[in-house]
């Protein structure tokens, strides 16, 4: 119906990490990133524009929400009813199919999902480059989100250039990305507050720009030949190195904790036992591990020896947004 809308969007994990910001308020990264959209983690939004509400009403997992996460989700739609000239508020109703806060980017597939359904709702006719643009103001990582497969958020110049471009959006190639749910607890840095840290006070944030650069054209030449070692050797240098900027920060932090460690062991420990995996790890203790079809079935049993195996979570490839309504 009119002033209503439903998207479902994916979250995304990224390979070659954004960290920092050039422009905060525009949300505007210091380098290009590049991710790869997964199947199994989603969030379906629903949002109607209603001329009676007196303020924007979200409501999460079937709760009214409240506080910081509030703000964030009515500033975002300031900036759609500033786009479309219209002064009504919204019933925001969303459902999350990934553990929150947990380091498996639910702000991606958050604000990918909000954008597309909160601009149709309002009767704006975004195109999916606009949208990807809006879904940034959001969240950083919700840029690449918009996009199913490969995407590249090219840091651009500014506002207009700053979006996601797919690279390989259908993938002909049989990987997973492989989640061990080692704690699902809320993080205590956020990604926005660590990046900021990170960038301020890392000495080490110059080099983390150069070789971002570097990692981004390599990764993309690997993706193309379908070379998983080069693609999880550089996705792995990447996370360690985006870590390292929080370890070296001032004041320093972490998102390792013990199991992170564990899981990072076991990686090693297979690949010198010739089963080929890789982890990447992002702003919580989750570790992701990629792995090609062929060696998954072995990697789940080294697993389920140390964790149990609902804390296993297989995903795949999948797709951009979607309009359920
Ligand atoms: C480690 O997109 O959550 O997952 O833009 O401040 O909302 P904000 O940050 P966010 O940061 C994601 C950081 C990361 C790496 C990545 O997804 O590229």
């Amino acid at each position: 119906s009119q002033n209503n809308s439903k998207v479902r969007a994916h979250t995304n994990i990224a390979l070659v990490k954004y960290w920092g910001k050039e422009n905060e308020a525009l949300k505007i990264p210091t380098t290009s990133s590049l991710s790869l959209t997964l199947d199994k983690f989603y969030t379906d939004t629903e949002v109607t524009f209603k001329n009676e509400l007196a303020a924007d009403q979200i409501i999460f997992n079937g709760e009214a929400v409240k506080g910081n996460k509030a703000k964030r989700i009515t500033n975002f739609l300031n900036i759609v009813r500033e786009m479309a000239g219209k002064n009504i508020f919204a019933e925001v109703k969303t459902s999350n199919n990934v553990p929150t806060a947990a380091g498996l980017a639910s702000s991606a597939s958050g604000f990918a999902a909000l954008a597309g359904a909160a601009s149709k709702a309002i009767g704006l006719k975004l195109n999916k480059k606009e949208l990807s643009r809006l879904a940034r103001r959001g969240s950083g990582s919700a840029t690449r989100s918009i996009y199913g497969g490969f995407v590249e958020w090219q840091k651009g110049f500014g506002d207009q250039t700053s979006i996601g471009v797919p690279f390989i959006e259908k993938v002909d190639w049989n990987i997973h990305i492989v989640a061990i749910l080692v704690n699902k607890s809320e993080k205590e840095m956020t990604s926005t507050q660590g990046m900021k840290i990170s960038k301020d006070t890392s000495p080490y944030y110059v080099e983390w720009k150069k070789l971002c650069k570097r990692d981004l054209k390599n990764i993309k030449i690997a993706i193309k030949a379908h070379d998983f070692s080069r693609m999880g050797k550089i996705a792995e240098e990447n996370a360690m190195r985006m870590h390292a900027l929080t370890l070296s920060a001032d004041p320093d932090f972490t998102y390792f904790d013990a199991d992170s460690l564990k899981v990072m062991k076991l990686v090693h420990n297979l690949r010198q036992r010739g089963i080929e995996c890789y982890f990447t790890m992002d702003a919580g203790p989750n570790v992701k591990i990629l792995v090609e079809d062929h060696n998954l079935v072995s990697l789940k049993q080294e697993l389920k020896k140390d964790f149990d195996e609902d804390k296993i979570i297989v995903a795949s490839p999948g797709p951009g947004i979607k309009y359920l309504k």
